[in-house]
């Protein structure tokens, strides 16, 4: 059964203008879609089965052809990998496994030449255990210089053999691990809101400010456009060091304990003094050339906290993961879309939006599942599997609803080839170290971050020449594969580039969002309508068609059907691009 709209006359809509538009168009960053790049997995140059820097370099074509503006690279850095690179050991080389300085700087130049700007990772909350720092405070006496770089406190207890506070990490298990002292016997506890392989640093320390400011230095130096900043919302901890044993889930940032309560307010989340660091770097930024960019990862539980992030004496932007972890409900993305534009708006900051980076299941995926929103901490073998055509169906459905809104949007590798999860990994080739601090409870990351496939039919469908890959590719891929999508209409990655296209040419990036309210059938809870400067958008969440008159449709997630007198229906899980007739466009 379908539903039918009367002509799209405006002045039966009520619409309601949430951004007013954007002033500084000149700052790409405000409208930017980028790519992120995730060195394991993107493209392996050696044939070593783990993806590098010359390897992404050789493959930049690829992101220009689809159209993004820029990427973001996950850290390249020295590094033992034990939280796939996210535990930096040296932050101004790169690992033999990625390549070489050489290897960046050429990286950079292309993508320059190309004209794609560069983001990199930081990771300024934490180091590796293996970095010169962490092994000069382990061999330093308590109350040294070197351990004051980190967070080292004395056990609770007669011997001290409790945990300072009963902090836990986020992936699981306790936030602290003790040492053994010089004279062999078992000593301080360091502080790592993550793995024990990354412990925390201390951002009351002068030195530490000094540090991260000068990677951030010698990385503009070389060129880079900005920096995507891990875990920008963990640095400062409060040094009452009180009990809080809630444990934080990743991007979601939802506090749990054990009983389901209310943790009320964490004391390292999101403390007050992490903008103080934010606006010292404003100022390095703003030493360049004026046009470079901070993009905060932080978790926290309102839009509004996030846009604090993105004052404009602060960071450029910052992630906002409702998108990501709304459930596939009009009524609600509706609300996320709208509180994230307010929120953002209020400081004169672009929204940015994201479907999947490498910490979430895939968005094809996990809008397969029965219950939708962020899902689950990884999926294996023995869990319920997605829906895998009505998961493609709703990411591509989301992929067009995203790429329509005002601000920057954020793709990860893969999503414009509508790749799933890989969620059937072996327990033996998972690598996360969330697999194995919940003692495998939960599955991890892994299957997120399985290497792309380029060629369907070469070794590793094209990702390495020799055919290895650090992790399996689901033997299926090849359908998936960049050369088995290009040139085929209504492919996702098809999909994409022409949404990438008219995204430009409408200018949708630096557009204000006015929601539709209004059209017959197409209520709150099954259609979401806006327009952007002359385009109408119109998802359908709905079970059932709906069915538009006198618009002509310009893009598509999936195919539509036809009525009578031109109408155009648009069935469930669809979204459409559509021109506003010209006396709407003007009014607008
Ligand atoms: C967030 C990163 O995205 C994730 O991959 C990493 O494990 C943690 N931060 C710790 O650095």
């Amino acid at each position: 059964m379908t539903t039918t709209s009367p002509a799209l006359d405006p002045e039966a809509l009520t619409t309601t203008t949430l951004v007013h538009p954007a002033t500084a168009e000149a700052q790409w960053w405000r409208s930017a879609v980028i790519y992120q790049v995730y060195p394991r997995s993107f493209a392996d140059s050696d044939g070593d089965g783990l993806g590098d820097l010359p390897g992404i370099t050789a493959r930049l074509g690829h992101l220009t052809r689809l159209g993004v503006d820029a990427l973001w690279l996950s850290p390249f850095y020295t590094s033992p990998q034990r939280d796939a690179g996210y535990d930096v050991a040296d932050y101004r080389s790169v690992d033999p496994r990625f390549g070489t300085l050489a290897d960046a700087d050429a990286l950079i130049e292309k993508a320059h030449r190309l004209g794609l700007r560069v983001i990199v990772d930081l990771v300024p909350n934490h180091t590796s255990s293996e970095h010169a720092w962490f092994q000069a405070a382990l061999a330093a006496a308590p109350g040294s210089p070197e351990r004051a770089r980190y967070v080292f406190r004395d056990g609770k207890g007669p011997g001290g053999e409790q945990p300072p506070t009963n902090w836990r990490s986020v992936f699981g298990g306790p936030a602290w691990s003790r040492v053994t002292e010089a004279d062999g016997r078992p000593g301080q506890w360091y502080l790592h809101l993550f793995d024990a392989t990354q412990p925390d640093l201390n951002w009351e320390n002068d030195e530490v400010r000094a540090e991260l400011e000068s990677v951030l230095r010698f990385w503009l130096d070389r060129g880079v456009d900005g920096f995507r900043v891990d875990v920008a919302h963990g640095l400062v901890k409060d040094q009452s060091f009180p009990d809080w044993g809630h444990r934080t889930d990743m991007v979601s940032g939802d506090d749990e304990d054990d009983a389901g309560h209310d943790p009320g307010p964490s004391p390292y989340w999101d403390q007050p003094g992490v903008h103080d660091i934010y606006r010292r770097w404003h100022q390095v930024l703003a030493g360049y050339d004026g046009d470079r960019c901070l993009v905060a990862e932080a978790w926290a539980d309102t839009p509004e906290k996030i846009a604090a992030y993105t004052r404009p004496d602060e960071m450029q932007q910052a992630f906002n993961f409702d998108y990501l972890t709304t459930p596939w409900d009009a009524t609600r993305l509706r609300e996320a879309i709208t509180d994230g534009l307010t929120a953002s708006d209020a400081v004169g900051a672009p929204c940015t939006w994201v479907m999947s980076n490498h910490d979430v299941v895939r968005a094809s995926s996990r809008l397969g599942l029965p219950e939708t929103g962020k899902g689950p901490n990884g999926i294996g073998a023995d869990d319920p599997q997605p829906d895998a055509e009505l998961g493609l169906r709703r990411a591509r459905a989301a992929a067009l609803l995203m790429l329509a809104l005002p601000g920057s949007a954020y793709l990860y590798q893969g999503e414009e080839l509508g790749l799933p999860e890989h969620t059937t990994l072996p327990d033996e080739v998972r690598e996360d170290p969330a697999f194995f601090r919940t003692g495998a409870a939960e599955k991890g990351r892994d299957g997120c971050r399985v290497p792309l496939p380029w060629e369907a039919d070469a070794p590793a469908f094209g990702f390495s020449p020799t055919g290895a890959t650090w992790l399996p590719q689901p033997a299926d891929w090849g359908g998936f594969a960049v050369d088995a999508q290009k040139g085929v209409p209504g492919s996702t990655y098809e999909t994409y580039r022409t949404a990438l296209r008219l995204r430009r040419d409408f200018r949708l990036g630096t557009g204000s969002l006015a929601w539709v309210d209004g059209l017959p059938d197409c209520t709150a809870e099954r259609v979401l309508a806006f327009t952007n400067r002359e385009l109408l958008v119109l998802a359908n969440l709905g079970a059932e068609a709906v069915a538009l008159r006198d618009v002509e449709v310009l893009h598509a997630s999936g195919p539509l059907g036809g009525g009578l007198d031109g109408e155009v229906l648009v069935p469930h899980d669809t979204t459409v691009w559509a021109r506003l007739r010209r006396d709407d466009a003007e009014r607008d």
